[in-house]
């Protein structure tokens, strides 16, 4: 079988993000079910509000960021048989040092107000500031490289299509540059490791229930640390010319 990578269309969207589900739940990362959960157990409407979110994005891009979706699709007997196998979304920011507090904000939103979202709130504070104190030190305000999203179907595992994936950023990077920084769930640290990226701080998600809550609230807060719990994230960072 044969492998290539395309450029994904927005109409395509949709088709990415139900397979990223697919791929982040076989098996389960929980850091997935962080920044993209599921509302009153309503799978598809879950896909259908990140699809349009995304859809959004690509509308109306953000001065700050360029956005590039890739797909990897295995190339049957002809281009109608194409089947999509693996995505990635690169993320190439110009300007570092933009505002933590809108994008943890934005980020929390995904979950319902009141104690889910509270919790949400704090866990990306500490995963953004983690990733924002290691990247200050190293790569400063300047530009540089990130992914929002990368996987491989469960079924087209281990056969290069994530390296294909990788080596696709990897390249727009290095011809710019930037180094790249990541936020990997552990399962995948030594496929980034081969791909030049080194551990900077592993953090196991631990937020602290605000004081003064009610009691409605605090138990919404618990449900959701219950559910989600335990995260690691490994902040990961690959120097532009380390290689
Ligand atoms: C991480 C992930 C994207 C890797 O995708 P993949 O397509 O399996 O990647 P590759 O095939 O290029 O490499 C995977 C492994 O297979 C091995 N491999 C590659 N081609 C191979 C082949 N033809 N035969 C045997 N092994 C092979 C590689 O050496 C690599 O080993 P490593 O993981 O120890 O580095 C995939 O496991 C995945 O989607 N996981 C779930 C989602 C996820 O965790 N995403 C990352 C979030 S941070």
């Amino acid at each position: 079988m044969c492998f290539n990578v395309e450029d994904v269309s927005v109409e395509e969207l949709p088709d990415m993000i139900a397979a990223e589900r697919y791929a982040f739940e076989t098996p389960l990362q929980p850091i997935f079910r962080l920044y993209c959960p599921i509302i009153d157990n309503d799978r598809e409407k879950a896909i259908a509000d990140t699809a349009a979110k995304e859809q959004a994005r690509a509308r109306n891009p953000d001065v700050n960021e360029k956005d590039m979706w890739i797909k990897a699709v295995s190339s049957q007997e002809s281009e109608t048989d194409e089947k999509l196998v693996g995505g990635a979304q690169w993320i190439f920011i110009s300007n570092g040092s933009s505002d933590l507090k809108d994008h943890i904000e934005s980020l929390a939103k995904r979950h319902p107000e009141g104690g889910a979202r509270l919790f949400a709130e704090q866990s990306f504070r500490i995963l953004c500031e983690c990733e924002e104190r290691n990247r200050l030190g190293i790569t400063g305000t300047g530009p540089y490289a990130t992914l929002g999203s990368f996987f491989t179907l469960p079924e087209y595992r281990k056969l290069g299509i994530g390296h294909l994936l990788m080596q696709w950023g990897l390249e727009k990077a290095d011809e710019k540059g930037l180094d790249v920084w990541i936020e990997a769930a552990p399962p995948a640290v030594p496929f980034y490791e081969r791909h030049g990226f080194i551990q900077k701080e592993v953090t196991h998600l631990q937020p602290r229930q605000p004081d003064g809550l009610s009691e409605k609230v605090a138990a919404e807060w618990d449900a959701t640390a219950k559910s989600l719990l335990p995260i690691t994230a490994v902040t990961m960072c690959r120097l532009a010319g380390s290689h």
